[in-house]
Parts: structure tokens; sequence; C-alpha cells
């Protein structure tokens, strides 16, 4: 199958969350079962990127477009990543959706307006890339939203004969390129879908809305997520939408990718291990409370945070739970970066508490890979979680994760206390300050019992959260979506 993997980022070129990391491993394990994996990406300042360049291929200007190039290049993992060079759009200071201080790029409707653009047209007649049509576009998030609208648009023209399919993915539904009315005309969206029926959104236009309304298949990132978002309390705003359209809707598990999360053999890693001796383990937490300045106590619970600092991931849920975890002889170590209240409330923590609380403030990946190797226990208390990545590291690394009862984090983690010749974490009761201080205790309690804690770890450690099964659901939902369109 000929497959067009529309994203905004991919690791390790771009990535703010687990979108990069799924736009990595997805298309790669795709292109291994033998695919023709083709993937879209905006060419951001100061990526770097390995492989074979091909010759770039001109887009002319058009409508508010300026001139732009793709660029293909043979990446050693089997895909042929397409750099969609828009000098003026896309080569800025700061991130792929903000500037330096934060804020939304203003013309951020024009610079995924193109993304989307792109990778519709790749998918009709009309690619600019010779000799390659993809047979289906898989659009990620609102970035991409817009290019099953365009695909709709040019399937509904008089001489079109066919396009791809399109598959849209909601990995986080709480982002949904909101923009005002007025950029419908910009961006080429016809006057009959500019309704309730088409891309409005409370009087504005909704680039998510878009890819929820003309994508032949919708996937959300996990089977309880995709159950989640069809309710008022999850849905966001879009439920009604989500049910309309539930049909053509299916939760599928995101994986990992097995080979750079690997404890036995993580170059990232001062030691590695695996689950034939933990020896490794007790050094990367050494290692880990002395890099952080911590007491280099091996029988103190070391908990850790590796996070975007939001209201998602409930780090407000952390700090109330900090005061009986400290009282417990435990200690924290929190790696992340996000809104500014809760990076001060942290520090505050780590100030106070020096020898029992560190806070790393940034984007680190060798301390992230350090931080599942070296703690016992892993916190992600979060509000709701499409799926979350970090819960299943944390296993590989026998690292047992806490988590909220939601979304992925519920897929994919199997609570001790219900199941314990299973178990693989803590599932916290209720996704609030009671559930988190019942699990906490839970948790501590078995951390007294060693041999309890290191059943819980090798379960951990002997699940399989490679990408293969649900790669090959995405096959079917791309079948699927041929079929239906
Ligand atoms: P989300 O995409 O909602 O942020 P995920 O759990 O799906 O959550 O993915 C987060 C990814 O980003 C993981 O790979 C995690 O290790 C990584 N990550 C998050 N914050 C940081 C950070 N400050 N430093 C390094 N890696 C981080
Ligand atoms: C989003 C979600 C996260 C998910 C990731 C990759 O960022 O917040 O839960 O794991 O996308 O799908």
């Amino acid at each position: 199958m000929k497959i067009l993997f529309a994203t905004p980022e991919c690791a390790p070129y771009v990535k703010t969350g687990g979108l990069g990391d799924v736009s990595a491993a997805l298309p790669a394990t795709l292109a291994r079962l033998g695919h023709d994996v083709h993937l879209l990406l905006p060419a951001y300042r100061g990526m770097k990127v390995s492989g074979e360049i091909g010759d770039g291929v001109e887009l002319p200007a058009y409508g508010p477009w300026p001139a732009a190039q793709l660029v293909p290049v043979k990446a050693p993992n089997g895909v042929t990543l397409l750099l969609l060079a828009c000098p003026a759009l896309y080569q800025r200071a700061g991130g792929p959706y903000v500037d330096a201080g934060g804020n939304d790029y203003g013309d951020n409707a024009l610079r995924f307006g193109l993304l989307s653009r792109v990778a519709a047209q790749l998918g009709t007649v009309q690619s600019p890339l010779p000799g390659w049509t993809a047979d289906v576009v898989h659009c990620n998030d609102w970035p991409c939203g817009l290019a099953p609208l365009y695909l709709a648009l040019a399937r509904s023209l008089p001489l079109q004969q066919r396009t791809a399919a399109s598959v849209m993915t909601i990995h986080n539904l709480a982002f949904q390129g909101v923009f005002p009315m007025e950029s419908a005309d910009l961006l080429g969206v016809p006057h009959h879908w500019r309704g309730l029926d088409g891309v409005e959104f409370w009087g504005q236009l909704s680039m998510l809305k878009a890819g929820l309304q003309f994508a032949d298949a919708i996937t959300a990132v996990s089977p309880t997520y995709a159950r989640e978002i069809q309710t008022e309390a999850h849905g966001v705003g879009l439920d009604g939408v989500l049910r309309a359209r539930s049909a053509r809707l299916r939760g599928i598990l995101n994986g990992i990718d097995t080979q750079a999360w690997d404890p036995a053999s993580d170059a990232l890693l001062p030691h590695r291990f695996g689950r034939d001796g933990l020896q490794g383990k007790s050094l990367n937490k050494k290692a880990l409370q002395v890099r952080s300045g911590l007491t280099a106590e091996p029988r103190a619970p070391l908990f850790a945070v590796v996070s975007r600092l939001t209201e998602q991931k409930g780090i407000d849920l952390v700090l109330a739970a900090l005061p009986r975890l400290l009282a417990a002889g435990a200690q924290l170590v929190v790696l992340g970066q996000g809104q500014p209240e809760l990076q001060a409330a942290l520090r505050k923590a780590a100030e106070q508490n020096p020898r029992q609380v560190a806070v790393t403030l940034g984007f680190d990946e060798g301390l992230a890979h350090l931080i599942e190797a070296g703690a016992d226990a892993f916190l992600m208390p979060s509000r709701f979680e499409p799926c979350g990545l970090n819960q299943m590291y944390s296993q590989a690394y026998g690292t047992p994760p806490i988590v909220a009862p939601v979304g992925g984090l519920r897929d994919s983690v199997t609570d001790a206390t219900k199941d314990p010749a299973n178990g693989t974490g803590f599932v916290m009761k209720s996704a609030d300050a009671a559930g988190l201080d019942d699990a906490l205790q839970r948790a501590l309690r078995t951390w007294k019992e060693p041999p309890l804690w290191r059943k819980l770890q090798l379960n951990g450690m002997s699940r399989n959260f490679g990408w293969e099964d649900s790669a090959e659901e995405y096959l079917s939902v791309y079948e699927q979506a041929i079929a239906a369109m």
C-alpha cells in the first residue's frame, strides 16, 4: 500500500510530545511490513536529517501560500521523508507551533493549511511527486485536519477520477486548531462546508473538526479514549460530531519504539539491565540520585515524573501528594516544562527539600531515559490521557507506573491490587487527589515487600509494547477507509 503519513512533528527531528514518537515508530513499522511509506513533515529551522537526499520538487505559489519545495530523503529506516520547505512559514526561532515566547504563531492557519494542502495533493492525480500518488493519506491531529476536506473537495470536482482515502487520527482532542472564520476564504474552504455540518465550531473554523467531518476513517490512540471522547465529559465540544461518526471511529493503542526504549541496549544509560538481573537498575538509581543531588539511599522509594507540565497531566495532584510522600521517606524527581505556575511550585518544592526532591525544567532526552531506568515508580495521574507513552516506557524499564483510570493508561497498565499475579502498576480509583493518595499508599505498602515489588517489575518488563499489532490494525483501518470512500 502507498501510505502518506502527514504530521507536524517526528522524532528525532522535531518533537514536543508523544506525537513525535508515534510519527517515528509507526511509519517505520509499516515500512518494515513491506509498505511504501512517505512521511510529510514541515522543514523547521535547525532540523538535521540524515539519509539520501533526492531531487526537490517545486511547488508553485498558490492563493495565500508562497512557493515551496518538497525534498525527498530516503531515511535509513525505510521511510521516505518528504520535507516541506517553505522558509517564510517554517524557518523560525521557537517550536513547531509556538514562538520563543510560547505564543501561537499568528499565521498557524496558513502554516498548517499548507501542510494539509500538500498532503491532500499527494493523494490525487495531480500529485506533485513524479510517479507517486498515495492510496491513503494518514492525517495526525489538527495541523493535518484540512487534508480530508481538501481530498473530499478534489473528489467532488467533475474531472477528478479518484483520490486517496483519508484517515484522521486524534492524538489529543484538546488541541483543535480553531481560527477566525475569515480564514476560510484564504484556506479555500467552500461556502457550503462552512456551517455546522462542515468546519464551523462556535462561529469559528476548526481544523480538527474538518478532519473529523470529512475523513473516511477516524482513529483515536487508545480504545478507552475512543469511547471517552464520545461523551460530553471528555468530548471537548466535539462529542456530538464523534457520536455521529462513531461507525467510522476506532481506538488503536500506540506502541513504543522497542529499540530506542530497551533497558538492555539503551545507549543513553550508564548501566544496562534486563529481566535476568536488576543490578544495573540499582546502579542507575544511584547515578540518578547523585546527579540530582538527592540522598543516595537505595531504600528510599524514588518516584518520577517526565512530562509536559500542564493541567492535563495532573501535576497539581503530584504537588498535593508531596507532603505525604516526603513523610514516608520517599524521593521525587521531575523532568518537564510547561505552565509557569506549575514550574514555580515544583522549583519551590525542590528548594525546600533538596535531598528529597529534584526538578529539572527543560527538555532532555538523555535524562528522560535515565529517570525511567533509575526511578522506582512513575507517576502519571493525568486528568485525561489519550494514550500516554511513559507508562509503557516505565513498565519496560522495571519502574511500575501509578496512573489515573483514563484513556490509554487504563488500557496499558494492570492494577496490582486487583490482579496480583499479572499486575504491572497501580491504577487510581479516580482521577483526583483521593485516587492518587490511595494508589500511593498501595504502592508504598508493596514497596516494603521486595518479592512483591520485584514481581510487579518483572511483569511489566515482560510485556510486549511493540508496534506490530497496532500497525496491523492501522492497515485494516486503511483498507476499510479505501473501501468506504
Ligand atoms: P504527551 O504527548 O501528551 O506529552 P506522551 O506520554 O504520549 O504524552 O509522550 C510524551 C513524550 O515526550 C515521551 O516520549 C516523554 O518521554 C517525552 N517528554 C515529555 N517531556 C519531556 C522532557 N521534559 N524531556 C524529555 N522528554 C520528555
Ligand atoms: C498526545 C497525547 C498522548 C499520546 C500522544 C501520542 O500528545 O496527549 O496521550 O500518547 O499524543 O499519540
